[in-house]
């Protein structure tokens, strides 16, 4: 689902976030493992204003499992806790409340302090859109939680859901706006599917994805596309040209001529997009860290 944002969306959304936090104890913020990077948006910092947070990296199973290692260490390296998710089949969905549990631990110590019997830790799921929040919190639920229409501003009476002994969780997840005025960050957010790739060039993403390929996934286009000697890149000019004769190539391959025998270049920009968000590719993740 993609949502239109305009300045006047972004605004409210802010405020309704930050008016919500007065009742959460911990803030989840989920990314997209394939760009852990990209599917953030710095203002979930601002918002949790010194609350404890986790980073969940959701969609393990569409990334590289090194990468997603990797990008689990530096995270940690800058001192934010991190937890690896696939919401589609639960996998690390049951030791999340006990993850939440750890990072309240100081609050806890706090109440208990003042002689206050503590309560559940109250948690909010925030992140941009298509990272997998509705698919994390009817994981965590246990049941399927009613969709809420996909747009800021719009609102339902919310509802805490208990999960297990500890945690109760917002069934209505704080929705986020993509960042992307680095024209890299859009291709991955276009990429993975989280912008509508109207917003962008199609060939362009086509051309980033098999950029990425070729620097790092080589076998995902040999295996895929039958190509059979890999032109190599040198970080000139000539690379653009390098990169349209693959293109060429698998154009061929596919049968995306036009009359006269040219390249549909719109079709074969499609084939390779749809066939790495179907993963036909491999689990490949679009990004490293610094
Ligand atoms: P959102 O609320 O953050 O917008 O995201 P949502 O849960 O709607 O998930 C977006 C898409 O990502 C959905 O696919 C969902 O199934 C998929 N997804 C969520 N978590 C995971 C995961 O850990 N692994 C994988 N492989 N996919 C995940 P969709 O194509 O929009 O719908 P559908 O495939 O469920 O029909």
């Amino acid at each position: 689902a993609n949502i239109q944002w305009y300045p006047g969306h972004m605004a409210k959304a802010k405020r309704q976030m930050i008016e919500k936090m007065k009742q959460i104890d911990v803030v989840i913020e989920l990314v997209d493992s394939r760009i852990p990077a990209s599917s953030r948006n710095p203002l979930v910092e601002e918002i949790s204003s010194g609350k404890p947070r986790l980073l969940v990296m959701n969609k393990i199973d569409m990334a590289d499992r090194q990468a997603t290692a990797d990008w689990k260490d530096t995270f940690e390296s800058e001192g934010v806790k991190v937890h690896l998710v696939n919401s589609q089949t639960g996998q690390g969905v049951s030791t999340l409340p006990d993850a939440v549990h750890h990072l309240t631990a100081e609050r806890r110590r706090k109440l208990e302090d003042k002689g206050f019997r503590p309560h559940a830790d109250r948690a909010l799921i925030l992140g941009i859109p298509n990272v997998g929040k509705s698919t994390l919190i009817n994981r965590l639920a246990g049941k399927k939680i009613a969709k809420i229409g996909d747009r800021p501003g719009i609102t339902k009476a919310q509802q805490w859901i208990k999960v297990g002994m500890t945690m109760e969780l917002l069934d209505t997840p704080g929705i986020l706006w993509p960042k992307f005025d680095d024209p890299r960050v859009g291709l991955c957010l276009a990429a993975t599917g989280a912008i509508k790739e109207e917003l962008l060039d199609f060939q362009e993403i086509a051309l980033f994805l098999l950029k990425t390929m070729l620097q790092h996934y080589q076998s995902s286009l040999t295996n895929r596309y039958q190509i059979e000697k890999l032109p190599k890149l040198n970080g000139t000019e000539a690379d653009q040209q390098t990169l349209i004769d693959l293109f060429d190539e698998i154009g061929r391959k596919r049968g995306c001529l036009m009359s006269g025998g040219f390249i549909d270049y719109d079709r074969v920009s499609e084939i390779i997009i749809r066939d790495y968000r179907s993963q036909k590719l491999g689990s490949l993740t679009l990004e490293w860290p610094q």
